[in-house]
């Protein structure tokens, strides 16, 4: 059986556009969302940009009414081309530059400052009307240790007192209005997290609360919902995880939540062409500057042969790309059928952080990418040329 994408034949769209290609299931994105529109009905759900910017796609979440996760002044500017609302939508600034945050400013997107030091040189450009912190709570997790944002010795967020003090200067400052943010890791396949997450932020801005005489209009847990990559790995149980943050939530303050890769990874698969078969290395046309994330983290991606989804395996493969690094490579001892020269391989689960982490390493043009509805497909973005 040939690979499908939506009702389409992989190696169809392969020969239509060349490869490597880019291909997202508008259909995969719309489940997602939906998903996370019934299970947290009461949630104010920001998509994070940063998974997948591509325009289209940003305009079919936008038309789906969630807000934007910005992390700099252009995210905050494809938010806006996209239509998504500005108001709903959160920008947090990690080492921003000042340009970043006079656009935010001007922007009206609610900031979130990473440091009380970006806080004071936001207040030199001008005064927010809402203003939030991004905590760290001393503990994060995540599948890979690169992707654990929260805990000792990341580089992200403050710890309880210095956001005490943060929030103290906003309020000396003549802010009324304010929200608290987490964001500890990405690829948490851990169903309970969430609540736990819920749960320590609410402690925390309790304390906060107290200390300041302040009150929470928002309170974000960040993204971080893991998809399954491997084959032992499941689908998280997303009605569950709802029902119980939500139930866990207990304060008037809005809950915010910032998923990514839960709404975009399973919809994209990455098309590459078999280039090179050279003892048991299966040489594609599509490399680390293409998708880095088996590179960068070692990450597992799923590959299949598009011609034929069935054929047994029969043997264990490398399978790396053209780049002049050791660390290029999708997968290393992989069952893999039989492949030869010209087949079309799939590399599933790449719709999060695979187009838009892509460089041009070793003069490596960037690929197309193609949108499936069903029956029917449509390049958004075109390849790049030198
Ligand atoms: C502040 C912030 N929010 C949300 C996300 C999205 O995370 P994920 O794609 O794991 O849901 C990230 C990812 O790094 C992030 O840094």
């Amino acid at each position: 059986m040939k690979l499908k994408i939506g009702n389409i034949n992989a190696t169809e769209l392969a020969k239509t556009y060349n490869t490597p290609l880019y291909v997202y299931n508008k259909q995969t994105i719309l489940k997602r969302i939906n998903e996370l529109k019934t299970n947290f009905p009461n949630t104010n759900i920001c998509y994070a940009i940063k998974a997948n910017n591509n325009q289209e796609i940003l305009k079919l979440i936008s038309e789906q009414n969630l807000g934007a996760d910005c992390s700099n002044a252009n995210e905050i500017k494809m938010a806006q081309k996209a239509n998504f609302k500005i108001e709903n939508s959160i920008y947090t600034a990690v080492n921003p530059t000042n340009e970043d945050l006079e656009y935010a400013l001007k922007s009206k997107i609610k900031i979130n400052c990473d440091d009380i030091s970006v806080f004071k040189r936001l207040l030199e450009i001008g005064k927010p009307k809402i203003i939030s912190f991004r905590i760290n709570p001393g503990f994060g997790k995540g599948k890979f240790p690169s992707i654990v944002v929260g805990g000792h010795g990341t580089k992200f967020g403050m710890n309880e007192d210095l956001a005490r003090e943060a929030y103290r200067l906003a309020k000396e400052k003549g802010i009324k209005r304010f929200g608290i943010h987490m964001m500890t890791g990405s690829g948490v396949n851990y169903q309970e997290y969430f609540t736990e997450l819920t749960n320590t932020i609410q402690e925390i801005a309790k304390r906060i609360g107290d200390a300041t005489n302040i009150e929470f209009e928002f309170m974000d847990i960040g993204g971080g919902i893991g998809v399954p990559y491997e084959p032992h790995e499941k689908q998280l149980d997303i009605e569950a995880i709802g029902r119980s943050v939500e139930k866990a939530f207990k304060h008037k303050a809005k809950l915010m939540i910032e998923p990514g890769k839960y709404i975009v990874a399973e919809s994209g698969t990455l098309l590459t062409t078999v280039t090179t078969i050279k003892n048991n290395f299966i040489g594609v046309d599509a490399g680390m500057a293409t998708l880095i994330r088996p590179a960068l983290y070692g990450a597992y991606h799923p590959i299949l042969l598009a011609n034929n989804i069935d054929a047994e395996f029969t043997q264990e493969a490398n399978i790396v790309g053209p780049i002049c690094e050791n660390t290029d490579f999708f997968a290393k001892n992989r069952a893999m059928p039989k492949v030869e020269e010209g087949d079309i391989l799939a590399i599933e689960v790449a719709g999060a952080y695979g187009f838009v982490m892509a460089s041009s390493y070793n003069g490596v043009l960037k690929p197309a990418e193609v949108l499936v509805n069903n029956n029917h497909h449509q390049l958004i973005r075109q390849r790049e040329e030198i």
